[in-house]
């Protein structure tokens, strides 16, 4: 009698406890619902440095192209995933890329995404509107005035301005001295030129490296291979 006394009195504090749980979930769907792909598509220059929305293409991140309702760490040809990734459980849903984007190291502890996450749930409902749109094939064009969507500006290589193609390096000391297809001999501290290389159809042809980013002489720059087996046939030790 006394318990179900209790019982009746609790129970407007219980009704009213339902009631905002069953508000706050409406709230979060509804967050989620308002999520905008346009201004999602905004938002997404905060990821693009590292992610592209092409399909196959991939950048330090994989191509998020098909990203929704797919199992995590599984983008076919993408080489570069963590052991974390590949063997959480996670799949890809409103809910889950909610949770990853909030703070990718609570979701799955020990993933290689160096990206400390977005606090603005609103911004993250955008991003995952854009995602799904992306998803479905339909992604908003990018606005005129966006500028910048597409980040890192992957230079063409291969065809490259005959004046930064290089004809021949030869290292001395502590130098490296640059010659270029403008018959320019440019010497770079070993310390400020970069070795890369780039095997993609836009990187350089087989034995034609192409020095990009020398604004100043001397100043860093980098010279890009089409394979490494190049870098050290290419490179001449000697000192005249
Ligand atoms: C500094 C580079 C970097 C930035 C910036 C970045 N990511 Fe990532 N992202 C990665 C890397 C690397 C991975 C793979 C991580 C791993 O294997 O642990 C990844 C993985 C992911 C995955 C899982 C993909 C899969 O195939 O399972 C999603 C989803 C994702 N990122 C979304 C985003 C979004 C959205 C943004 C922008 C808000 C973003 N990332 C920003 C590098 C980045």
């Amino acid at each position: 009698m006394a318990a179900r006394r209790r019982g009746a009195l609790n129970a407007p504090w219980f009704i009213g406890t339902l009631a905002a749980a069953a508000l706050s979930v409406a709230s979060a769907a509804n967050s989620r619902a308002e999520g905008d792909p346009a201004r999602g598509a905004q938002a997404f220059r905060a990821c693009a440095a590292c992610h592209s929305i092409e399909p196959g293409r991939h950048l330090t991140g994989p191509s998020l192209a098909n990203v929704f309702g797919q199992k995590a760490g599984t983008v076919a040809g993408f080489p570069r995933y963590s052991k974390a990734l590949k063997d959480s459980a996670v799949v890809w849903d409103a809910q889950s890329l909610d949770t990853w984007l909030s703070n990718p190291a609570k979701l799955i502890p020990g993933n290689w995404m160096t990206f400390r996450g977005i606090p603005d749930a609103r911004v993250r409902a955008d991003l995952i509107a854009y995602l799904k749109a992306v998803s479905e094939g339909n992604a908003p064009a990018p606005r005129a005035s966006g500028g910048m969507m597409q980040a890192p500006r992957l230079p063409d290589l291969e065809a490259a301005d005959p004046r930064s193609v290089v004809t021949a390096i030869r290292y001395c000391g502590d130098t490296y001295h640059v010659t270029t297809g403008s018959g320019e001999t440019i010497p770079f501290w070993e310390f400020n030129l970069r070795f890369k290389t780039d095997s993609s159809e836009k990187g350089p042809p087989k034995g034609r490296p192409v020095l990009v980013g020398a604004g100043m002489m001397g100043d860093r720059a980098q010279v890009v291979f089409s394979h490494p087996v190049e870098i050290s046939t290419f490179i001449k030790t000697e000192c005249k």
